[in-house]
């Protein structure tokens, strides 16, 4: 039996391949209590008050949730000092990157990205059928800012940054950011996606916050999530802030229903918890020093980074050797499909899952398992 051919742009398509489960590893592997380092998520888990509210709106699932999402588009409105039209809300920000990209390319037209963007940049722009262009990124992994204008053609309808990017953890400061859009002409929608802004914000001197460029006369969206910073990854809700007449465009592609009820009413509490938010900062900010520290020890060329993760590069092909790490429990997501094959990505996680993660990669070292690199301990070693 023959069927329909898929569309072209999607039998080229490479699919997004998310970092895999515990319970898969640990069923595949035969190992107990394995640790998940994989896909950067919150190590303290969510606010206990998201949680509260997540139970209780599980009462009203037969009812479907506010299509518009009032009451948190308000909130994050007051919160952000914004309108409620200029919000968007998404099944997490990897929709609303999916959704700006339907709203704005098809075939004909064309993306312009820094290398080793966050990947599903590629993937959705993909899909779309339009062009990517992929600028090659500087020595220390910053976008080239100055490239990606020079890529701009007029078939070009979006360019994108990552602030900072999955997986290098780079980041575009202030003063560069202001200057790539005042030079970005206006047939240019720009994506910033700031995932990890809450890791960053008034931790890092000169980290932009993107919200202060988006105006009615900028074709800016900035994307950010409860992914991250609120532990509420498994409920998928994002959202966007741009002008109100690209986010009602945008909001004409949306399904009326992606943001669940039980999302919503999470989101809403996880709002009011301020404190859990300081610790999980606190927590990660911490973490990450120690790991970083730990790393540049040790024979591997690790990057800084100001997110809640670390690219980490080795002396052989990682992917080799990534089922070494899983059959002692440590998940991590190894970086060659994202244009690092000596490299992997660790989240940053309790101070115990880091302590066990070095404790495997000193193992694996030892047992010549994972190679040395050349020249390690930083970035120059590339
Ligand atoms: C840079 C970046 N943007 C967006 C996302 C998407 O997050 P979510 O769809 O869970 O909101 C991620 C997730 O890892 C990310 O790293």
């Amino acid at each position: 039996m023959t069927h329909p051919d898929p569309r072209a742009a999607v039998k080229s398509l490479a699919p997004y391949v998310p970092g895999r489960p515990i319970e898969e590893i640990e069923r595949e592997f035969g190992v107990t209590g394995a640790m998940k380092l994989a896909s950067n998520e919150n190590p303290l888990g969510p606010s206990p008050m998201a949680l509260a509210a997540a139970h209780e709106a599980l009462a009203s699932v037969h009812r479907y949730p506010d299509g518009s999402a009032t009451l948190l588009r308000r909130k994050l409105a007051a919160k952000f000092g914004v309108s409620p039209d200029q919000i968007i809300l998404g099944a997490g920000a990897s929709e609303l990157i999916d959704i700006t990209v339907r709203t704005f390319l098809e075939p004909g037209l064309a993306a312009v990205f820094p290398a080793g963007i966050f990947r599903m940049f590629p993937v959705a722009v993909g899909r779309s059928g339009a062009r990517i262009i992929e600028v090659p990124v500087e020595p220390d992994l910053r976008p080239n800012l100055q490239g990606m204008l020079s890529a701009i053609t007029p078939a070009t309808r979006i360019v994108a940054i990552a602030n900072p990017n999955n997986p290098t953890g780079a980041y575009v400061p202030r003063t560069e950011l202001a200057e790539f859009l005042e030079k970005l002409p206006p047939h240019v929608l720009m994506i910033l996606d700031e995932a990890y802004f809450e890791f960053a914000t008034g931790l890092v001197a000169d980290y932009p916050n993107g919200l202060s460029f988006v105006s009615s006369e900028r074709p800016l969206v900035v994307l950010r999530t409860f992914s991250k910073i609120s532990g509420l990854a498994g409920l998928r809700l994002g959202y966007g802030f741009g002008p109100e007449s690209i986010i009602a465009s945008m909001n004409k592609v949306r399904e009326p229903f992606n943001a669940n009820s039980i999302a919503q009413a999470a989101a809403l509490a996880a709002l009011d918890d301020e404190d859990h938010r300081n610790r999980v900062r606190e927590l990660v900010s911490t973490e990450r020093a120690f790991l970083f520290a730990e790393l540049t020890k040790r024979p591997v060329a690790v990057h800084p980074s100001i997110g809640n993760f670390l690219l980490v590069e080795t002396g052989g092909t990682f992917d080799a050797v990534a089922n070494d790490f899983l059959r002692r429990g440590v998940i991590l997501r190894p970086m060659g499909s994202w244009g690092y094959p000596l490299g992997f990505r660790v989240s940053v996680g309790l101070h115990e899952e880091n302590v066990r993660f070095l404790e495997v990669l000193d193992e694996l070292i030892t047992l010549g398992i994972v190679i040395p690199a050349a020249s390690a301990s930083s970035p120059a070693a590339r």
